[in-house]
């Protein structure tokens, strides 16, 4: 009978829950308003012609460089950044050797580690969330070969300062740090320009969420060129399909529009994370476009009541150390104003069954 290797029988099936999501989606941390008007523009201008062409790469990647001030050899689009840290496992890890992550974080990077046999050492993380410097350099061993942090963090919305990311690089030379900057818009900080002087530092970044191109699946990979001729080995040819690579220049010209978003996401964190507080509800000061809050035990109660009122918030409970936890997607002002009411509504309904302090 035909068999997986052992590394992939012993995964668990990952699978979101992304069916029924009618209504207000606060649950992915997508775009709320989805991509600028300028995208789509240049999406119904396709014609029959570019899809019918095998994908170019490399002239965008080109143009992606120029916008991070890179060299374009510093530079490789992806599938979303999910791909880029398929493909960073794939270069870099051996079977039993190790990959280092911060724990609660994103799912995919232990995914990926243990595909290509790898053993995962999950550091948790410090009081609050916050990074775990001293127990994770501790933690480095001659077997270490990735080390994958996102920053900001999902599901706790916190940052890492940049200097204490350098110092993790400088102390694992043989290891790929991978930086993944995801929400680095709503953030501001980035590691990106060290990647010319720490030949063992990647940075990853999506359009999946400022930019409102989660569908696309498009993201950016950067490191030092010698390594990033070394990681596109592993890569197809044509891992960004056509329609990404055409609308990808235009949605970089239209930067009013991401700043406007993120503005808005950034101004309704701030209104959304004092509603919690005065509601008393527990949450983690967030640098991204969500907020984790602990609701207690109640979390189905909560999360279903705010379904009944439209809105998809994301059960966090099972992440380590986020028992009672839900994730809020912050959008635009407007839809945060509509979050805000129904939270109300819901903390003043549930009042007795959440872990609610004031
Ligand atoms: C930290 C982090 N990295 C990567 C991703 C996935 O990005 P992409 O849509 O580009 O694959 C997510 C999505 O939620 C994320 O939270």
């Amino acid at each position: 009978m035909l068999e997986a290797c052992a590394a992939v029988k012993s995964l668990r099936t990952y699978r979101p829950p992304l069916a029924g999501r009618q209504g207000l989606r606060l649950d992915f941390n997508e775009s709320t308003t989805g991509c600028s008007r300028r995208v789509l523009a240049r999406l119904h201008s396709l014609d029959s012609e570019a899809l019918a062409r095998y994908p170019e790469r490399e002239p965008v990647e080109a143009e992606v460089a120029g916008f991070l001030g890179l060299d374009a050899s510093q530079v490789l689009l992806t599938n979303g950044v999910d791909e880029a840290i398929h493909l960073l496992c794939s270069t870099y890890l051996d079977p039993d050797d190790e990959a280092i992550i911060v724990v609660p974080t994103f799912a995919m990077y232990a995914i990926y580690a243990q595909a290509e046999g790898a053993h995962m050492v999950q550091v948790p993380s410090s009081e609050n969330f916050t990074f775990p410097l001293d127990d994770l350099l501790s933690r480095i061993s001659s077997r270490t070969r990735l080390i994958a942090v996102a920053n900001p963090n999902n599901p706790t919305g916190t940052a890492v300062a940049c200097d204490i990311l350098v110092q993790v690089a400088r102390a694992a030379p043989d290891a790929a740090i991978l930086v993944d900057e995801a929400y680095f818009e709503f953030h501001g900080e980035t590691v990106l320009h060290h990647t010319s002087r720490l030949a063992n530092l990647f940075v990853a970044r999506t359009f999946s969420k400022a930019y409102g191109l989660a569908g696309l699946r498009i993201g950016i990979l950067a490191g030092d060129p010698a390594q990033m001729a070394i990681v596109s080995r592993v890569a197809s040819p044509y891992n960004v399909n056509a329609v990404a690579l055409a609308v990808l220049p235009e949605a970089l010209r239209d930067q009013e529009y991401v700043e406007d978003y993120v503005s808005e996401v950034q101004r309704g964190r701030e209104v959304l994370q004092q509603e919690l507080g005065a509601l008393g509800l527990r949450h983690w000061t967030s640098r991204a476009n969500f907020v984790l809050v602990r609701v207690g035990p109640a979390y189905t109660e909560f999360i279903q009541a705010l379904r009944t009122r439209g809105i998809l918030v994301r059960d966090r409970h099972t992440d380590p150390a986020c028992d009672g936890c839900v994730r809020l997607t912050v959008g635009s002002f407007e839809h945060t104003q509509t979050l805000i009411v129904s939270l109300r509504e819901v903390v003043r309904k549930l009042r007795e069954r959440l872990e609610v302090n004031v």
